[in-house]
Parts: C-alpha cells; sequence; structure tokens
C-alpha cells in the first residue's frame, strides 16, 4: 500500500544545512533510504519536498481524498502553520509526525507543535532513522 512522506521547507538542502544538527544525509539519501526501508516493508513509499505551504496543503489535500497514510516532517511550519494543521486534521488516514533533531532541547519557539495534537505519533530526534521508525509503525497498522 501507498505512503507520503513530506518534508517541509529546507529539508531539501539536508547534507548541506546545519550538518551538526540534521546530519550528513542529504535528501536524496533519505529517499533512497525512505523507499528502501518501504520495499522491505512492502509499502510503495513516496518521498516529496517541497519550500512552498500551497504545494503542501495540495500534497495533504490528495492525501486526503486518496486516504494515503502520511509522514510529515513539516519542518519549521510545523511551529506556527495553522494551515498546514487544518490540512492534517482531514486525512483519512495516519499521520506520523516526524523531527530530525530533538526539538525539545532547542530553541523554545521550536518545542511546540501545532500538528502534533492532530497526528497519530510523534518521533522527533532520532535522526533521518525516525522516518523509517514511522514507515515501520504504519507498516503494522490495518
Ligand atoms: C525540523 C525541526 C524544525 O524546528 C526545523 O524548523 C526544521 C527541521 C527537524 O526535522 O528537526 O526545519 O523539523
Amino acid at each position: 500500500s501507498k505512503v507520503l512522506v513530506l518534508n517541509g521547507p529546507n529539508l531539501g538542502r539536508l547534507g548541506a544545512r546545519e550538518p551538526l544538527i540534521y546530519g550528513s544525509t542529504t535528501h536524496a539519501d533519505l529517499v533512497e533510504l525512505c523507499v528502501g526501508a518501504g520495499k522491505e516493508l512492502g509499502l510503495d513509499v513516496e518521498v516529496r519536498q517541497t519550500d512552498t505551504e500551497g504545494v503542501m496543503i495540495g500534497w495533504l489535500h490528495e492525501a486526503a481524498d486518496e486516504g494515503i497514510p502520511v509522514v510529515l516532517n513539516g519542518a519549521a511550519w510545523t511551529h506556527y502553520s495553522i494551515a498546514i494543521r487544518d490540512a492534517c486534521s482531514q486525512l483519512t488516514s495516519k499521520l506520523v509526525e516526524v523531527h530530525i533533531s530533538n526539538v525539545h532541547k532547542r530553541e523554545e519557539f521550536r518545542h511546540h507543535s501545532v500538528i502534533s495534537a492532530v497526528a497519530d505519533g510523534v518521533i522527533v530526534g532520532l535522526g533521518v532513522d525516525g522516518y523509517v521508525l514511522a514507515l515501520r509503525w504504519l507498516a503494522g497498522q490495518r
């Protein structure tokens, strides 16, 4: 079954972006990791990244309409975008929120997520392994 892994702003720059915080894995590596893990779990995983909020909202609508489970790293939108949260609320399948870094040991403004209350679960601080763990959990659902 299909799963969408959706990455928000600046995550296309993984590997180059603040590697001490986000690690050296590039977004292309992350795609390979998720698609490969999906294959082993019997999931058809598609990974997308955008820096544009409206594009992300469109993808969430698509997931809602098609009943596709989502792994979402909303990046900075996590902390303030009610529009992204409202789109997440419409999802008809499971939602796992993932953050690469441990947002709770970083700046205060990263401690709150407007997404978490509408997610089934949250994985933070485990690096890109968090995506694989989220996929493993989704594979065990239904
Ligand atoms: C992030 C954490 C956010 O606070 C930040 O804005 C990001 C990435 C993470 O994966 O650790 O862009 O979502």
